[in-house]
């Protein structure tokens, strides 16, 4: 009753931001993202009768309080779905830098959620396994495929109809985005809270709620098209948007750094010099390029000289789920 999976993580260039129902973990807006090859967690679930209870292990360190209460909360649901009692011994390896906007949850609950049905030989469809994963963490559910993903928010009460698909595979279109580390410390406002925070409060939310079909439409064009201007420009206004719903929330609130803004900074002076290159942010300090692999040298060198930088991690297009 063993298993592992590896699950790559995924930026997402329209954001996930806020939710319709807090238990589900069901969304107010689609959303669609990049797999990334660069980021990823493996995960090996072993379920045993010699269990007392559940137990995590991340990068080798036992870990215990809220990060392990989610884990065995994911673990209840898969108990539940197989119909069966078994505690299970987790150990997850993350290449990624955990809660610095990284999104280390998605490809954490995707692997975990690969590796758990697995174990339990349970006959799950790719569809079945978003739907799983999506009760973990809302972005999850999109690194189950590679490529470009959408995250379709359904409108079903149950969430049986909100699970991500595949917009196209990671051999569509080599683009690439250069991952600038600001900061490894943990965020002080988690994503899930953050997003709550706003729905509940910000005089800004309608606003981007409305604003996502088109923008959806659009990027999806882009994104057949090969078009990288459009896909880039589309991405990083979607990024502003999301982030100032934070500064109209009660209390405000914001991600960014100086060093942060100095990026953004950095990226469009790149942009007036005539190489495209273009920002998002998730829930955190940290800035996510996206650029084109001819400009790659220039990219790395010019990032890694902005202000505040301590790492510029390069990747390339991601796979979905794969098991060992
Ligand atoms: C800003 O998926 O971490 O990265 O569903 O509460 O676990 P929960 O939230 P999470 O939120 C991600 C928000 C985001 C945007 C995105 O990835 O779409």
């Amino acid at each position: 009753m063993q298993a592992t999976a590896k699950a790559h993580t995924n930026i997402a260039l329209i954001k996930y931001w806020g939710k319709r129902n807090e238990s589900l973990i069901l969304p107010t807006n689609n959303s669609l993202s990049l797999t990334l090859d660069g980021f990823y967690t493996t995960t090996t679930v072993t379920f045993s009768d010699g269990l007392q209870s559940d137990e995590f292990y991340l990068n080798d360190e036992r870990i215990t309080g809220i990060p392990y209460a989610r884990v065995t909360k994911f673990l209840d649901l898969i108990r539940n779905y197989a119909g069966q009692q078994l505690y299970a011994n987790v150990r997850s390896t993350n290449e990624v830098p955990t809660a610095a906007g990284f999104a280390s949850s998605a490809s954490g609950f995707a692997a975990l959620a690969a590796a758990a049905t697995r174990a339990l030989q349970l006959d799950v469809s790719e569809q079945e396994l978003s739907r799983l994963t999506r009760q973990g963490s809302g972005s999850a559910c999109r690194s189950i495929y590679g490529g470009f993903v959408e995250w379709e928010q359904g409108s079903k009460d149950d969430g049986s109809d909100s699970y991500a698909v595949q917009i196209v595979p990671e051999d569509h279109w080599d683009v690439r985005v250069a991952a600038v580390v600001l900061t490894a410390t943990e965020k002080d406002v988690s994503s899930r809270e953050g997003m709550k925070r706003t729905v509940d409060t910000s005089v800004f939310y309608d606003g981007w709620v409305n604003s996502i079909p088109h923008d959806l439409e659009q990027m999806k064009q882009g994104i057949m098209a090969k078009d990288f201007e459009k896909v880039g420009h589309i991405a990083e206004a979607n990024c502003l948007k999301m982030h100032a719903t934070t500064l109209g929330a009660k209390p405000p609130f914001t991600y960014w750094h100086d060093s942060t803004m100095a990026v953004m900074q950095t990226v469009q002076d790149m942009r007036a010099k005539g190489i495209p290159v273009f920002f998002t942010i998730d829930a955190g300090p940290n800035v996510k390029v996206l650029y084109l692999p001819q400009h790659e040298d220039i990219v790395k060198k010019t990032l890694r000289e902005s202000r505040g930088v301590t790492d510029v991690i390069l990747s390339r297009t991601g796979k979905g789920i794969s098991y060992k």
